[in-house]
């Protein structure tokens, strides 16, 4: 009987993980199929994007956003872009960290790509540049896709996929792994967020706006700091690259070096959390709380932190009120970001 019930057990066991791996590699049909969109519409209100484009950017965009969501670009077919940067979290991902290949853990928190194309500051460390130099970073990198070098999923692609078919439509010639990145950072370039609560706000003086949430505007361009990092149209750091906000007195972590990181963009910032580098935060009102009672005083803190920011409980509170603002609800749903699979 005991013996029986063991041998049912494995059997079970082993069905339930023959099935598992059966739907990781196969849960979708794949359809290589261009899907034509505007992605980039003559009424977005920001000038010209910080790199040049392509004429036909619209179908290379539509290429990007195939590859964005395959899992074969991975070295198991197990993750994609996507896995970790998903549409309706403002391209975030929820959790601290996220889930690479073979289930290995990033040692970092999945970052918002929308608005990217105008800044000039990409990774935690804030590399800088045009996302096209480092946008295949995340295929080689050993936690994240698990591929020996962007050359090597070429090779891949060009041996299992249709992909060639495509980029010979779109580029009149054959995939290399510089068209891969042009073709991938197209399509993160072309999401571009602007129909914000704020971005309406703006235009009109705010008419749209709580008191609540107009007093926190006032503060976060005011007293309370925020602007003048988190700066302009896009909400995120213009001239300069990084800055230490005082999360620590030693830094696990030491981001470009002495604690150094990205001023990321807050576009979206209600639904990209956890927050900070590491995740630690889980709420906007424990960052508000941050700024305003945790910084501590590292050799390298930002001199804007050095004087105290002093807000009471309701300032604070209008301040989250005010980040809300920030959520684009058309973006998190229109198609031409979605699964196209
Ligand atoms: C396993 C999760 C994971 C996967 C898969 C992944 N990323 Fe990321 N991504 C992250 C993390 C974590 C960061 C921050 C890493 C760091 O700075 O060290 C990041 C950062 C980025 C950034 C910088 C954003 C900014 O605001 O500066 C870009 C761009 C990006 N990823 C694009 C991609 C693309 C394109 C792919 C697919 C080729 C991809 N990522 C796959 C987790 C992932
Ligand atoms: C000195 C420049 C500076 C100032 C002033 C500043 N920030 Fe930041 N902010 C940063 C940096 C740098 C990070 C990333 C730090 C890290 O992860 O180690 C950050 C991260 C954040 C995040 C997390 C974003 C994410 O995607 O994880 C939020 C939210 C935020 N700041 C809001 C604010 C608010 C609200 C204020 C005003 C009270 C403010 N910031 C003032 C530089 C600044």
């Amino acid at each position: 009987m005991k013996i029986k019930t063991t041998l049912l057990l494995f059997f079970s066991a082993l069905v339930f993980f023959a099935c598992q791996k059966e739907s990781s590699e196969n849960d979708y049909t794949i359809n290589l199929e261009l899907e034509s969109f505007d992605y980039f519409e003559k009424e977005i209100p920001f000038g010209n994007l910080s790199y040049g484009l392509k004429a036909n950017h619209d179908e290379i965009a539509a290429l990007g956003r195939l590859l964005f969501y395959d899992s074969r670009m991975s070295q198991n077919n197990s993750v994609a872009c996507a896995s970790c940067h998903k549409q309706e979290l403002g391209f975030a991902d929820k959790g601290a960290f996220s889930t690479g290949v073979k289930n290995f853990q990033t040692s970092r928190n999945s970052m918002s790509l929308v608005n990217n194309g105008y800044q000039k500051f990409h990774f935690w460390e804030g590399h800088r540049g045009d996302i096209s130099e480092t946008i295949l970073n995340p295929i080689s990198n050993h936690i994240e896709m698990g591929m020996k070098s962007p050359a090597e999923l070429v090779e891949k692609l060009l041996a299992t996929t249709e992909y060639n078919k495509l980029f010979k439509e779109v580029y009149a010639t054959d995939m290399t792994d510089s068209l891969l990145a042009n073709a991938l950072s197209t399509f993160v370039t072309s999401i571009i967020s602007y129909n914000s609560k704020f971005d309406i706000g703006k235009d009109s003086e705010y008419v749209n706006f709580s008191l609540d949430e107009k007093a926190g505007k006032d503060l976060f361009f005011g007293k309370a700091q925020c602007g003048s990092c988190h700066k302009g149209n896009h909400l995120v750091a213009s001239w300069r690259d990084q800055a230490n906000i005082g999360l620590d007195l030693v830094y696990e972590d030491e981001g470009a070096g002495s604690g150094m990181f990205k001023i990321p963009s807050l576009r979206n910032v209600a639904i990209t959390g956890p927050y900070m580098h590491d995740g630690r935060f889980e709420t906007l009102a424990e960052v508000v709380n941050h700024y305003v009672n945790g910084v501590k005083d590292h050799p390298k803190l930002d001199w804007k932190l050095q004087e105290p920011i002093v807000l009471n409980d309701k300032e604070q509170e209008q301040l989250v009120e005010f980040l809300h603002t920030f959520t684009d609800y058309t973006l998190i749903s229109d198609r031409k970001f979605s699964n196209p699979f």
